[in-house]
């Protein structure tokens, strides 16, 4: 057995920031398996960010009951340029401010690569450039964008120790890099900048005094419906065009069938073992595939709620119920 089967196969080790155990974090998310590592706002809990099934197991170690978009990281600027339209506005301020506690939200280019579970269905995808140098050395090394919330299990609050982290996620992370206390202690300043003017989405470590010394301006969606919102709210999430119907046993005239478990008929089935990660990993670009002119609707058979079956069925109500959704935002 290798090194890295070895460590798979603890359970959550915590290990000082050092080039051995950075490249061995590296490996880890290669193989599709979590490490949290520090980060100048607070610790990350990273999986490879090409990896549908990699980005499920975040979902599933977090246990968060909904799939909020992620933050693709990366180690240099020019790795932004492959997946996300990068406009003037986000140029100036990445040159400015990365890196650092700032993320960018840009549109997905058609080409990109990131997993769309990354971006929970959406055409966006937020990319950050940490300040910190172990999380650069560790994605540099691992050779992909590394997709991270904070290493926290769903509504505690986030870990600005490698402690708070084992104390949260032990047992369901390969391993934990310990490089101190996080300078910052907070979350990174979220901006939405595929239009002129930033628009901010989560105040963080980055203030609005200094974003306006470079853009002149920045947007609050509170104040203005018509801005795009941050995805925890609902009505910016992606729903699809065509109508979804729920639990159905099998496709109407016209539908197509979205299966789960043994489904001889199904378009695409989002597990045929009826694996709950898999599905996960599936969820988004499916309902994408689908979404298609030569179709009336789709229809998605039963998931259970186990596990990260909740959150599957929280996106797949709101799929199905697109004006409710709306007036709940
Ligand atoms: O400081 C941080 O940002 C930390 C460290 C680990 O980098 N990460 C973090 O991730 O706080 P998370 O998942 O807890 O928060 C990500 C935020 C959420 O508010 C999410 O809604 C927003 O970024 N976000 C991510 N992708 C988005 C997108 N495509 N459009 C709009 N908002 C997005
Ligand atoms: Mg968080």
């Amino acid at each position: 057995m290798s090194d890295t089967e070895d460590r798979m196969n603890e359970t959550a080790s915590v290990r000082k920031a050092s080039p051995e155990s950075i490249s061995e974090g590296a490996a880890l998310i290669r193989a599709g398996k979590l490490v949290a590592f520090p980060t100048e706002t607070v610790y990350g809990l990273g999986a490879n960010a090409l990896d549908d099934r990699a980005v499920a197991s975040i979902f599933e170690a977090k246990g968060r009951p909904q799939f909020n978009p992620l933050i693709a990281h990366i180690p240099d600027f020019s790795w932004a340029a492959g997946f996300a339209e990068i406009t003037e506005t986000a140029s100036r301020l990445a040159r400015k401010f990365w890196p650092g506690p700032m993320t960018l939200v840009m549109k997905r280019r058609p080409d990109c690569p990131v997993s769309y579970l990354v971006s929970a269905g959406l055409d966006t995808v937020a990319v950050r450039l940490p300040g910190h140098a172990t999380a650069r050395a560790l994605i540099e090394k691992a050779g992909v964008p590394v997709a991270a919330p904070s290493a926290n299990i769903s509504g505690t609050v986030s870990p600005t120790t490698a402690e708070h982290v084992r104390q949260g996620l032990a047992g369901r992370v390969s391993l934990i890099i310990d490089g101190g206390p996080c300078a910052v202690g907070v979350e990174s300043t979220v901006l939405d900048v595929t239009g002129e003017v930033p628009v901010l989405l989560r105040a963080g470590g980055l203030t609005v005094e200094d974003i306006r010394g470079v853009t002149g301006d920045v947007l609050f969606p509170e104040k203005d419906p018509e801005l795009p919102r941050s995805p925890g709210q609902l009505s910016s999430h992606y729903a699809p065009s065509l109508p979804v119907r729920l639990n159905a046993s099998e496709a109407r005239e016209g539908e197509a069938l979205l299966g789960f478990g043994p489904a001889g008929k199904a378009v695409l089935n989002l597990s045929p073992s009826g694996d709950l990660k898999e599905a996960a990993a599936n969820l988004f670009a499916f309902m994408r595939a689908l979404d298609k002119k030569e179709f009336s609707g789709i229809a998605v058979m039963p998931v259970p709620t186990a596990g990260l079956g909740l959150a599957i069925n929280d996106r797949l109500k709101r799929a199905a119920y697109p004006h409710r959704v709306t007036q709940r935002s």
